[in-house]
């Protein structure tokens, strides 16, 4: 059996060894054993191994690669980034709380987000984050004020909608004219003469981010093309741009997809910015999943083998509550024996104990399987965890970082404590 769960560099993090599943040096078996199931485990290795695939492709230029923290924010998985130099991309004071606990430096950080508050805002400027991606004409308003009211210039980017199709699920394609999300580009001069002309704002880049798990170039390249002429049209104008921000969104493999490494994308990228005179640009990337999706497993112990007239279901200790991607997107999960049987197989559908239909984490799936075995749903480093919620009370799974032949609890399990706590009755 080969485990496709390596890092987008193919590095084999998770691999067999003795017929067992390990990450790194460490045996899943006995992680699962001494632990408990559910259980999130990550490769440090694997993690590193992710950054150093975009560092390593922009030797010579000038970007900076701000981790899209939404798809882990583990604060062990952020000091970890913060330490090999990634700067963040957050959408929320609460990611900002985070990053700042993790040491990340805030003249690193971007801050995305359709919808900040002032609040937000307000902390963000305090800390000095490099800029603001501002989604629309009332927040670039409300950003200036507020900025204003506190003393403080905000550095801001517009996130322009380019309407380009990336070819992926509709859930997760943010570029499109009917998405919620950025100006539309016909309309980002108009925002860009109002960002300029109020006090509290100084314009610094242009943002784009046009969707999640992208597998081909030609997305981007379109989404690039559109950008330059925008940056075009306001050089004429006066208006002059620091940086240009491309988003995250580089797929991983799930199932057989082929993602595109960064190099690949990166060297058509800059030879684009040299061709038109850009140059000079600093890039800004944003990518989350492909740096952390396929550093992770999630662990799960087979409680029932049931066998109905119609399917044979697998029920595992994780469920929808843990890991929701399949219930929201349809999503395909390899699953991985911890240790596999030399017996016939069966096709089974691995499913958890929640209460709903759509409580499944992979279907159809050819598994040779007995009560008790450990099961490693694979690509869940993104999305996963920070996804995680307690729908019919179920605590949230302990994290682990595997480290070499170490492994380091880097989030608790959640106790019943937890799932009350802040919760009262009424007087009697
Ligand atoms: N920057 C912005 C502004 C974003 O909205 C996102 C993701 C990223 C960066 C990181 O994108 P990535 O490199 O991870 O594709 N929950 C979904 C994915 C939602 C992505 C939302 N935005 C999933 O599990 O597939």
């Amino acid at each position: 059996m080969t485990a496709h769960l390596a890092s987008p560099t193919g590095a084999p993090f998770f691999h067999y060894q003795a017929g067992q599943l390990q990450a790194e040096g460490v045996s899943l078996a006995e992680l699962g054993q001494e632990l408990g199931t559910p259980l999130y485990v990550y490769s440090r290795g694997a993690l590193a191994a992710a950054l150093a695939s975009y560092q390593e492709a922009c030797v010579g230029h000038n970007v900076l690669v701000c981790f899209g923290m939404k798809a882990n924010s583990n604060l062990a998985v952020l000091k970890e980034f913060a330490r090999l130099g990634s700067g963040f991309d957050i959408v929320s004071g609460g990611e900002l709380a985070r990053v700042l606990a993790a040491g990340a430096d805030p003249a690193k950080v971007v801050f995305s987000g359709v919808g900040k508050q002032a609040w937000e805002m307000q902390a963000a400027l305090k800390v000095g984050v490099k800029c603001f991606n501002v989604e629309s004409l009332p927040e670039i308003t409300r950003l200036s004020e507020v900025a204003v009211a506190l003393g403080k210039i905000a550095s801001v980017s517009l996130r322009v909608n380019p309407d380009v199709d990336a070819k992926t699920h509709p859930y997760i394609s943010t570029g499109l004219k009917e998405n919620k999300f950025g100006i539309a580009i016909e309309e980002a001069p108009h925002a860009y003469t109002l960002a300029a002309s109020l006090p509290g704002l100084s314009v610094v880049g242009v943002d784009c981010h046009i969707g999640s798990q992208i597998t081909e170039v030609s997305p981007y390249l379109d989404a690039l093309d559109k950008l330059l002429k925008l940056i075009d049209q306001l050089k004429t104008a006066g208006i002059t741009l620091k940086h240009l921000d491309l988003g995250g969104g580089l797929g991983i493999r799930y199932d057989d997809e082929t993602p595109l490494a960064p190099k690949v994308l990166l060297d058509k990228v800059f030879a684009q910015l040299q061709a038109r005179g850009y140059g000079h640009l600093q890039l800004v990337l944003e990518p989350g999943r492909s740096l952390v999706g396929n550093a992770g497993v999630l662990l799960t112990t087979v409680q029932y083998l049931k066998h109905t007239e119609a399917r044979n279901f697998a029920i595992v200790d994780a469920a929808m509550n843990d890991l929701m991607r399949p219930a929201l997107y349809e999503a395909w999960h390899g699953v991985l024996p911890v240790a596999p049987r030399a017996t016939e197989s069966t096709l089974y559908d691995v499913v958890g104990p929640v209460c709903e239909s759509a409580d499944w984490l992979a279907r159809a799936r050819q598994l040779a399987l007995a009560e008790g075995d450990l099961l490693a749903i694979e690509s869940a480093g993104a999305y996963g965890f920070v996804m995680a919620g307690n729908y019919n009370s179920r605590p949230r799974p302990a994290e682990i970082m595997v480290d070499g032949d170490q492994f380091h609890v880097i989030r608790q399990r959640e106790t019943f404590a937890d799932l009350i706590r802040g919760e009262s009755c009424l007087p009697d």
